[in-house]
This record gives structure tokens, C-alpha cells and sequence, in this order.
């Protein structure tokens, strides 16, 4: 197989990032510039400043990967970019810039889907570490793979033909996405955003059995994914987070929550970077319960729903991907209950599970074998299903 060094870029949200990676194997370099400092006085990614903010960022991040590279633009095989799903403006930085980088270059361009670089994040993870390659080590099929962030909930049956991969949905969010209920929650409770790292960090210091909350509950088929709901229409594994965010809600409302909440926020707004101990200082008893309950219902309803989709398919493999991957507990009770059913689990590294280019560089390496490039006039498709 040819060796390819490929170019990725990524602009799909709140990070700017370019990275150049060898074969969908090894990466050269790996750059992010997160936009966490500018989105959050506002407790979430604004669309027109995550833009503006690409704009700012893509040349000096592109420039940067290729120098800790120690490539220049004309010794890169091939650029790759994601086409979607994300912010429609925010996705436009990267493919005008692309597209032209190409162009001018005369490079084949390939647009990627973004949930699928977040499944190759796994994939280039272990042949970092030297696994998939050998019979001793190979990829057993069918994988299932979470892609669990802060705008996706999803899981997909992952096939390999040849080089080319393909992907079947079984289960998706109806609602609110995994990450984004973190966010809401840790908003809900002052502490700040994005709320994913900081509830990981504080749910330890919590009684996780302190508060109770129900299941969630899916009552209606899914009309969107089954055209026609009977038999032989796949098995769907389906997520919502939207009532567990009412019940913090409800439950801050009970407790009479509300003013320290208020205090908190505004304490932590006056920290640039509160450490763990600012947060715990500002926090009493009941709420880091309310935290650790809340991440344990989320943990166990991710894990439930996934490990109960893998029997269902009978897979050999699960990736757990994304965002929200990053997450201590959840990595945890993914080793141990699947460790129980003899199925192997992997995640990718932590600066691997969250947004970035080395990904996307990863995921276009089939295509580029496959010479499948994208077309000149191809745009950025903000709500893109990945097949
Ligand atoms: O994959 P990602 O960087 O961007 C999207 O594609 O959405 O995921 C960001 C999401 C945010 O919602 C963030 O709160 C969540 O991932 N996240 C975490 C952790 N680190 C990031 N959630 C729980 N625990 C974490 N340690
Ligand atoms: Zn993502």
C-alpha cells in the first residue's frame, strides 16, 4: 500500500485544527486551537464567533502542523476536510480554505465526515500502538461503535470492504446529545463550560446513589429511521437526555438550590481557569451528590444501551469515541461490564476523543487509496448522516 502523508483540517464547532498524519497510521503533527476562552462567558459555542474565530485561526494552525511536521505545503500527498456535520459557517473556514490550498497546490482534496473521523480516532489510536495490523492482533468484525459528543449520540454497525468502510445507524439521540446534557447540567449548576471535564472532575468528590433518577424513556418508533416499522426493520438502540436535565432542573427547584448556584457563577466567572479546588470550595455537599448522580445515570444508561446493542448484533468489537469518551467513570464501566461479556473496548487516547484534525487525516487515508476526492464545487453539509 502507498504511503500518503494527508493533511487534515477540521472546523466543524469550537476548535480549529490541522494535523498531517502518515498512512492513517501515524501522526507527524496534531494541532487544536480550542476556542473554549471565547465562548465561555456565554455558556456555549455561538455560531457567529466560532466562525469568526476559524477565520482568525486556520492559516496560523495549518502553517503550525505543517512546521512541527517538518512538511512543506508541496511534500503533503493529499488534504482532507470535514464536510459535516457541525455549523454550517463554522465548516465553510475550512472547506473555502481547503479547497483553495488544494487547488493551488494541485492536491487531491477529500471531504470527510466528522462522526467517521471520530470512529478512525480509534483505529489510528491502536496502529499508534502497533495493533491491528497483524493476525495477532487484528480487528474482529462487526464492530459497533458510540460516537457519543457534545452534538451526537449515535451507533453505528462499521464494516470494512476491501479499504472502504461503511456504516449502518442503529441508534441515535431523539433529543438532547450526551455532551451537550453535560453542558447543560454543569450551566444549570454554575459551574461553568464546557461542563464535560468539570463533572468529571467533581463527580468523584459525590455520593453517586444519593439521588435517583428514572430511567430515560423512549415511547414513540422513530419516524425519521423507520420508514417502515415491522418486522425486518432493524433493532434501534435509541438514546434521550433531555429528562434528566429536567430532573436536575426540578430537583435544583425542590432543594432551593438556586442562590448558591447564582453565588457560584458568579464567583467562578472572576477565575480564568478555575482549578479543582476553586470548584470544590464553591461547592456544598448536596450539589456534588446531585453531580455524581447525575454522571453515574449518564454512565449507565451509555454503557446499558450500547453493551445491549452489541449482544443484539452479536459484535466483536466496541469503539466508544467522541467527547464525551474522554470521561473517567465512563471508560471505566465500559472496561468492567464489557470485560464481563469477553468483548474487547477501545477508546482513543483523551487529546484523540475530543475534536481534532488527525482524525479526519485518518479517515481520508481509504479514500485517498480509493482515489474517492471530492468534487470542486462539493460544500459543507451542516446536518450530514454518515452511511
Ligand atoms: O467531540 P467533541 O470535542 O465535539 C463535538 O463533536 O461535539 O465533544 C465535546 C463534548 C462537550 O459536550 C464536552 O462537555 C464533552 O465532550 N466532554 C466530556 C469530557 N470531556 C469533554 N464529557 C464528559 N466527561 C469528560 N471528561
Ligand atoms: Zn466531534
Amino acid at each position: 500500500m502507498p504511503d500518503a502523508h494527508i493533511l487534515g483540517i477540521e472546523s466543524s464547532c469550537d476548535e480549529t485544527a490541522a494535523a498531517v498524519v502518515r498512512s492513517g497510521a501515524q501522526i507527524i503533527s496534531n494541532v487544536v486551537f480550542s476556542q473554549i476562552a471565547t465562548h465561555q462567558p456565554y455558556g456555549g459555542v455561538v455560531p457567529e464567533l466560532a466562525s469568526r474565530e476559524h477565520l482568525r485561526a486556520i492559516v496560523p494552525v495549518v502553517r503550525k502542523a505543517l512546521a512541527d511536521a517538518g512538511l512543506t505545503y508541496q511534500t503533503v500527498d493529499a488534504l482532507a476536510v470535514t464536510q459535516g456535520p457541525g455549523l454550517a459557517g463554522a465548516l465553510l473556514v475550512g472547506i473555502s480554505y481547503a479547497k483553495a490550498l488544494a487547488f493551488a497546490l494541485d492536491k487531491p482534496l477529500i471531504a470527510v465526515n466528522h462522526l467517521e473521523g471520530h470512529i478512525h480516532a480509534v483505529l489510528l489510536e491502536e496502529r499508534q500502538k502497533g495493533g491491528f495490523s497483524d493476525s495477532s492482533r487484528e480487528l474482529n468484525f462487526p464492530v459497533l461503535a458510540l460516537v457519543v459528543s457534545g452534538g451526537h449520540t449515535h451507533l453505528y454497525l462499521a464494516e470494512q470492504r476491501g479499504e472502504s468502510w461503511s456504516y449502518t445507524n442503529i441508534g441515535h439521540t431523539r433529543d438532547d446529545a450526551a455532551g451537550e446534557a453535560f453542558d447543560k447540567v454543569a450551566k444549570l449548576l454554575g459551574l461553568g463550560y464546557p461542563g464535560g471535564p468539570i463533572i468529571d472532575k467533581l463527580a468523584g468528590h459525590g455520593k453517586a446513589s444519593a439521588v435517583k433518577f428514572p430511567p430515560s424513556q423512549i415511547k414513540h418508533p422513530d419516524r425519521k429511521e423507520q420508514a417502515s416499522p415491522g418486522a425486518g426493520a432493524p433493532l434501534r438502540f435509541d438514546f434521550s437526555y433531555s429528562g434528566i436535565k429536567t430532573a436536575v432542573l426540578r430537583y435544583v427547584e425542590t432543594n432551593n438550590l438556586q442562590g448558591s448556584i447564582e453565588e457560584r457563577r458568579k464567583s467562578l466567572l472572576g477565575i480564568a481557569k478555575p482549578t479543582v479546588e476553586d470548584y470544590l470550595s464553591r461547592c456544598d455537599q448536596c450539589t456534588l451528590d446531585l453531580v455524581a448522580s447525575f454522571q453515574r445515570a449518564m454512565v449507565e444508561d451509555l454503557v446499558g444501551k450500547t453493551l445491549a446493542a452489541a449482544r443484539a448484533y452479536d459484535v466483536a468489537t466496541v469503539f466508544v469515541t467522541g467527547g464525551v469518551a474522554a470521561n473517567n467513570e465512563l471508560r471505566r464501566q465500559f472496561e468492567s461490564d464489557a470485560a464481563q461479556e469477553g468483548l474487547p473496548v477501545f477508546f482513543p487516547s483523551r487529546p484523540l476523543a475530543t475534536d481534532n484534525a488527525a482524525m479526519i487525516a485518518a479517515a481520508a487515508y481509504p479514500k485517498f487509496l480509493a482515489g474517492d476526492f471530492a468534487p470542486a464545487d462539493f460544500s459543507a453539509e451542516a446536518g450530514m448522516r454518515l452511511r
